[in-house]
């Protein structure tokens, strides 16, 4: 399954590690077949900048859901830039794509949970078995702050459904910390947080949240907050 016997093990010999020793450690002993999953959000570029300066070889993957937000696609390709990389990003798969849009048009999603899960299947989580194949790792920026759906999460997880180690190097992190990372290291980061956006998904299923509001509170709004995840990050399932 894995060459590491027990993972609690593993995260405790890590008790007191920088993120950055944590994510070197990772990055050297499974070179090659370990990836960043990036939604360009504020933790997923601290975690591309660490990754660029640790090794800039290293796979990073975007899903194009094709209903992103404009300034993502910027600061998409301000990062490649910046940083001298090249982003992969998968696309749906046309015949489901097209399937899709005949079953439920282009908003079938605000119609059901089961509609909207069909199209984050369709838009996420078929493209990311393809990013994911061939790796022994993939590397999210997953807080456990961020949600009541994320506390139990771990640094280091085996993702099931997915069938490969999960490594959440910023598990413990809170917002102030990912924010006084990007200032200090001058990452570039999408525009939508200077306007209310704490997360960022999908153009028509995001939307900015107000003062005091959960930091998911944007994300698919009019659902409760125990459906709000899109199956990339579904435990136990
Ligand atoms: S989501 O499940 O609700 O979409 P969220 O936006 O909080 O997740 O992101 C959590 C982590 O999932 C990100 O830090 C990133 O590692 C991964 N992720 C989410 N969306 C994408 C995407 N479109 N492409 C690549 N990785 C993603
Ligand atoms: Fe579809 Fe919304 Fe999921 Fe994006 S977040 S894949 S638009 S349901």
């Amino acid at each position: 399954m894995t060459m590491y016997e027990n993972f609690e093990q593993l995260i405790k010999n890590f008790d007191g590690a920088t993120t950055e020793s944590v994510l070197s450690y990772f990055l050297k002993s499974h070179k090659g077949r370990i990836a960043l999953a990036s939604s360009f959000g504020a933790e997923d570029q601290v975690l591309t900048d660490m990754v660029a300066s640790l090794d800039p070889t290293t796979k990073i993957f975007s899903l194009d859901t094709g209903r992103l937000h404009e300034e993502t696609y910027r600061v998409m390709d301000q990062t490649n830039r910046k940083y001298g990389i090249s982003i992969d990003v998968y696309a749906p798969e046309r015949e489901e794509l097209e399937a899709l849009y005949r079953q439920q048009g282009s908003y079938g999603f605000r119609d059901s949970i089961e509609n909207r899960k069909a199209c984050c299947h369709v838009r996420k989580i078929v493209p990311l078995k393809r990013a994911l194949k061939g790796m022994d790792v993939w590397i999210t920026g997953l807080r456990r702050s961020q949600s009541p759906t994320r506390e139990l999460m771990r640094l280091v997880e085996w993702d099931e459904g997915n069938n490969l180690i999960k490594l959440n190097p910023l598990i413990e992190w809170d917002e102030k910390r990912v924010w006084d990372y990007i200032k200090e290291h001058k990452v570039p980061y999408n525009a939508l947080h200077d306007e209310g956006f704490p997360s960022i998904g999908c153009e028509p299923c995001t939307r900015a949240v107000k003062e005091g509001e959960d930091l998911r509170a944007g994300r698919w709004w009019w659902e409760n907050p125990e459906h709000k995840e899109c199956g990339l990050h579904l435990r136990g399932a």
